[in-house]
């Protein structure tokens, strides 16, 4: 097969019905794929290429954003900044990631899994990513964002047009959507951040959360811009909320499929961290990112002109056989040490802050799972998320006796 026959972006309608084909087939004819739709762009798929250029930041530059869109430098945080700045942007916020503080929420997550398990178990059926896995890391991000839980499904109508744009040639502009999401966002924020700074100076109690966080910080004694803030948040909202709903959807899919391995992870709950791991490795929530390269470049012979965004397959390094046994055999008794060594939650220093957080909310959800509703099965076909670089689920039905 010619390499160029190979047809891959985010939006194909073979990728989208069995990407992990299109990855294979990808990692193994056309290593360094090429395409100018939905506009130019190239892809990495092999997982030795991915952590090589992961680690090299000064070639890879984050600074036009994690997305197929060139996005304007300096205005995004994190995934969209290259040291120093990325790395002050970091220490700004990772105290409030560290696993040791993390840690303190599993009973707060747990009481919020059995309540959430209390108001839909009589119904012995229903959608288990509306009714619990979009809920979970919703109401976790209103905590630490210091926003009421009651407006999560507001949250969520903005976050899903959001993950949408990264695969869009326009971004931020991709549609009227789109824009709408980031306006009504930065409208609820905006207020919210200014009730939050009155809160500061009236000298009244305030609650210890990221948002306060955000707000003291300094550095060099300056403290974060309002924009930088409303960037945090909006960044944080995105990567924190639907990646762990899809990774809760999809665990629970792969075991309802594979029902050998949901026996043995019923009769053996101390595998439940390894499943929801091999579960990030098998399925990657978020299929690849993108990176912008300083300069020309050639990998297996192929030139990338300086300034390409290329992507970065994290889902395709994870099923590459030259790092992996059985890569696509779900086995949730994969050596734990080895398995955390999966792309999913990125590579180098712009490495998933948010990792200890998820797993926790991943691990409390599957053990209340396992725990009420043992018995939980499919019920009916499920339907996919729509945004192209994210993979899942946007409903799952199922059922339960
Ligand atoms: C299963 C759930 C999650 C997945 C699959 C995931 C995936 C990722 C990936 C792939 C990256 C690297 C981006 C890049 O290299 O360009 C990343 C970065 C990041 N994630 Fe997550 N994430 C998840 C959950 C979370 C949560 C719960 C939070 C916080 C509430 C979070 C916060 C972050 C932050 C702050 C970064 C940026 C780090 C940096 O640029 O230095 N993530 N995540």
């Amino acid at each position: 097969m010619n390499p160029n026959d190979i047809t891959f972006n985010f939006a194909d309608q073979n990728f989208i019905d069995d990407p992990t084909s299109v990855m294979a087939l990808l990692r193994d004819k056309c290593p360094v794929h090429h395409t100018i739709e939905p506009s130019p762009h190239f892809t990495l798929t092999r997982g030795e290429d991915i952590t090589a250029a992961l680690r090299d930041e000064k070639t890879w530059s984050s600074k036009f954003g994690p997305g197929l869109a060139y996005s304007e430098p300096g205005v995004g945080v994190l995934v969209s900044s290259d040291p120093p700045v990325h790395t002050q942007e970091r220490i700004a916020i990772s105290r409030i990631f560290k696993a040791s503080v993390i840690e303190k929420m599993e009973m707060d997550i747990a009481d919020l899994t059995e309540q959430l398990i209390d108001d839909f178990e009589e119904n012995m059926s229903g959608d288990i990513i509306k009714e619990f896995a979009a809920p979970i890391p919703l109401t976790v991000m209103c905590w630490l964002l210091g926003t009421p839980t009651t407006d999560i499904g507001l949250l969520r109508s903005w976050v899903l047009p959001m993950a949408e744009s990264v695969a869009a040639t326009k971004g931020r502009e991709a549609s009227a959507r789109v824009k709408a999401a980031y306006q009504d966002f930065f409208e609820y924020f905006g207020n919210h951040i200014e009730e939050r700074k009155d809160l500061l100076l009236s000298g009244w109690e305030v609650p210890e959360d990221l948002l306060t966080r955000l707000l003291t910080v300094t550095n060099k004694g300056e403290k974060l811009s309002t924009k930088k803030i409303l960037g945090f948040c909006q960044f944080l909202l995105v990567a924190g909320s639907e990646t762990t709903t899809l990774m809760i959807g999809n665990v629970l899919h792969q075991l309802m499929e594979n029902p050998r391995q949901f026996e043995l992870l019923k009769s053996k709950p101390e595998l439940i961290p390894n499943a929801i791991e091999e579960s990030l490795r098998f399925d990657a929530p978020v299929h690849g990112l993108f990176r912008t390269n300083t300069e020309e470049t050639t990998i297996h012979g192929v030139r990338v002109p300086a300034d390409s965004k290329v992507c970065m397959m994290f889902g395709s390094a994870n099923r590459d056989p030259n790092l992996w046994s059985d890569p696509d055999v779900f086995d949730i008794s994969r050596d734990p040490k080895n398995l955390r060594n999966h792309a999913s939650f990125g590579v180098g220093s712009h490495y998933c802050l948010g990792a200890p957080l998820s797993r926790l909310e991943g691990k409390v959800a599957l053990k209340a799972i396992i725990e009420r509703l043992p018995k939980i099965r499919e019920n009916g076909p499920p339907t996919q998320t729509t945004a192209g670089v994210l993979k899942g689920f946007a409903s799952l039905p199922v059922r339960w006796d």
